[in-house]
């Protein structure tokens, strides 16, 4: 049977298995997909062992995915344009393709809750491998204006370094509000941060998330009865609509799954029915 894992940390909560089980299961696959805790120093270890042991395939999650784009013998254009990883398909004789699925599932659920990006800033907080697979498929959607903002300016302006783009400025959370002031345009904020994940607030100002169209979590709860901390902190503020990546998840999974599967058509959207079942 053909093995997949997913490596993060933390990771026990991670709905991947669930999500590529679901796939596996339209596609009438059989598949093992795992999920992998490592740490830092043991990251590339952990990779070597698992596609030694036979893996063809594996998701990388917080806080890998800039190593991973390390460690990969080739990348996509997808991959380099975002200077990170979160697929990785094994391409015999130890060469490691990796690939960033992150910005194609986040556009598409944008999508498919309804948003017309042609008509909105998309105001993108942290400046980490979660962010950075997002810009450019943002962009090519046709954002009318991303404003990257992140706790750290000098990282925000790493991450764009080499996506001159007219649409696209950076700021610090702490500026955030100035800068959105003279846009005067409706905006999507989208948390990409990992604030959630240690359990400490963003510091923003309670007005950023009121007066956002809606607020969009790319970290999910696997209990959907439980808001994610993003989520929380934004229906407090008194955000209009709120929602957390779950749905991001299973798009970016239905494209891995298919690069791992070459010439597998998938319908997503019975994986989005039949997981909001299962939870
Ligand atoms: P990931 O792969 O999940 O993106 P990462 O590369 O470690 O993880 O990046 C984490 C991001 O979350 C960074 O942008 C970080 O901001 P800094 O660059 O200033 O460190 C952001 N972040 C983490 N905790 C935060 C907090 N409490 N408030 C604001 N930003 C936070």
């Amino acid at each position: 049977m053909a093995l997949f894992t997913v490596f993060g940390n933390p990771i026990a909560q991670s709905l991947s298995p669930q999500i590529h089980q679901l796939f596996a299961e339209q596609a009438q696959v059989s598949l093992n997909y795992s999920r992998s805790l490592t740490s830092p120093a043991q990251f590339s270890r952990a990779v070597a062992a698992f596609f030694r042991s036979g893996g063809a395939g594996a998701n990388v999650t917080s806080p890998f995915k800039q190593q991973a784009y390390q460690l990969v013998t080739h990348v996509t254009a997808r991959a380099a344009s975002a200077g990170s990883v979160n697929t990785i398909v094994a391409l015999g004789h130890g060469q490691l393709l990796g690939d960033n699925t992150d910005g194609y599932g986040l556009v598409r659920d944008l999508q498919r809750l309804g948003f017309d990006l042609t008509q909105l800033t998309i105001v993108l907080l942290g400046a980490g491998g979660a962010s950075r697979g997002c810009l450019q498929p943002l962009l090519d959607a046709g954002a009318a204006n991303l404003v990257l903002a992140n706790r750290t300016l000098s990282k925000a302006q790493q991450c764009v370094e080499g996506l001159e783009h007219a649409r696209l400025s950076v700021a610090s959370l702490a500026e955030l509000e100035n800068q959105l002031e003279p846009l005067q345009q409706p905006y999507l904020l989208i948390n990409a941060t990992s604030a959630g994940l240690h359990g400490d607030q963003l510091a923003l100002a309670p007005a950023i998330f009121a007066q956002a169209t809606a607020c969009y979590d790319m970290s999910y709860s696997p209990n959907p009865s439980l808001l994610t901390p993003f989520r929380q902190q934004a229906q407090k503020a008194g955000a209009p609509r709120t929602f957390d990546g779950l749905g991001m998840l299973i798009e970016q999974a239905g494209l891995a799954f298919q690069l791992w599967h070459q010439g597998i058509e998938l319908d997503t959207r019975l994986v989005h029915q039949r997981l909001q079942q299962q939870l």
